[in-house]
């Protein structure tokens, strides 16, 4: 197939952990054009992409631009669509979230995209009877509600916590010779890890390849299910570093680890609610596959595989947002 015939799939937040993994991916498999969308055109982690074969096109990922999103999604085949991390301003305010993934989507459709991948969540509230808070779940359980509806086939995929969490929001902090890890989770429960950085891109790739199987499907994309006990444990033996648990679960507790977030209620309640829905209502429905994208991608990483082959010994690290 010359490069020309190859579908063209067009990847918001193409810079973004989720995104760098499905522009690689896609291009890897040498089947598909990608067309990759990011403010920082020319950024180190876009020329990268651009050197891979990339065509990279400046859009911000933002409400508002629905000309531009059109635009970037015409001659496209496929659209992988995510929203970016966006902190709530206030409680029970509506963020930006769900109307930029509907915006995303009514502009591919009008670019005539046949299959959207949009990367969601659980719709918490609708899980917890409106009992649990948690906007960045529900605001893209709203979108995929939406996208159903809509005059195109989509898929939907379900990324557990990332590991990469771990290093960017909430690192370890030396006390004495001890790396204490603040988790939001209590010590043995066991929930679902991976990393986007080499998770997303085999998955979508997959959907992809098999477009009318996967039609209407919403898959998880899990590495591993992992306690913070296991975390912690699994960190100290392939480092050789001492390492411990110190529970963030509860509000108090999480804000005494992360004085910063202290001003931040939103943000906190959003997280606290975020660690109780996962863990009296487990993170997937019941119902989800689980293993399906460890079938389908065997080489997923575990967090053991994470640590060594990124050689993470502790310290704070980016992989998402721009460094300030
Ligand atoms: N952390 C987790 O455990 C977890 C688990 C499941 C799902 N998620 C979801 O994953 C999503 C984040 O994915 P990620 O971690 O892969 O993203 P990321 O690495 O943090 O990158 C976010 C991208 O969004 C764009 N962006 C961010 N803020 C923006 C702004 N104000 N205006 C315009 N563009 C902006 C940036 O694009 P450019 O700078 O390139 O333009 C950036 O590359 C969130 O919706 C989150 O809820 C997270």
């Amino acid at each position: 197939m010359n490069s020309s015939q190859k579908p063209l799939v067009t990847v918001v937040g193409a810079l973004s952990k989720q995104g760098r993994s499905v522009v690689q991916t896609l291009l890897q498999s040498q089947r598909y054009r990608v067309r990759a969308l990011t403010r920082r055109v020319d950024s180190r982690e876009a020329q990268e992409l651009a050197r891979l074969g990339a065509e990279l096109v400046a859009v911000p990922l933002e409400l508002g631009h629905k000309p531009l999103f059109v635009e970037a999604f015409q001659g496209a085949r496929a659209a992988f669509l995510m929203t970016p991390p966006i902190a709530p301003d206030a409680n029970y305010a509506e963020s930006d979230e769900a109307p930029l993934g509907k915006e995303l989507a009514d502009a591919a459709v009008e670019a005539g995209v046949e299959h959207i991948v949009f990367t969601a969540l659980e719709n918490v509230d609708s899980i917890t009877a409106g009992k649990k808070w948690v906007p960045h779940f529900t605001d893209k359980g709203r979108v995929e509600e939406y996208i159903r509806a809509l005059p195109v086939t989509s898929s939907f995929i379900y990324m557990a916590f990332f590991y990469t969490n771990i290093l960017e929001y909430y690192p370890p902090r030396l006390e004495g010779d001890t790396l204490i890890f603040p988790l939001y989770l209590p010590e043995n429960h066991r929930a679902p890890f991976v990393d986007p950085l080499t998770a997303t891109g085999p998955a979508v790739l997959e959907i992809l390849d098999n477009r009318e199987k996967y039609a209407g499907q919403s898959l998880p994309v899990i590495g591993e299910f992992l306690s913070p006990r296991e975390i912690v444990d699994t960190f100290s033996r392939v480092t050789g570093r001492k390492a411990a648990y110190s529970s963030a679960f509860t509000r108090e507790e999480l804000v005494q680890h992360f004085p910063s977030f202290a001003g931040m209620n939103a943000l906190v309640d959003e997280v606290v609610g975020m660690a109780e829905y996962a863990v009296e209502h487990g993170y997937y429905r019941p119902n989800r596959d689980t293993e399906w994208s460890r079938r389908v991608n065997p080489a997923s990483l575990t967090w053991e595989q994470f640590l060594k082959a990124t050689g993470w010994q502790g310290e704070s690290a980016r992989f998402g947002l721009p460094q300030d």
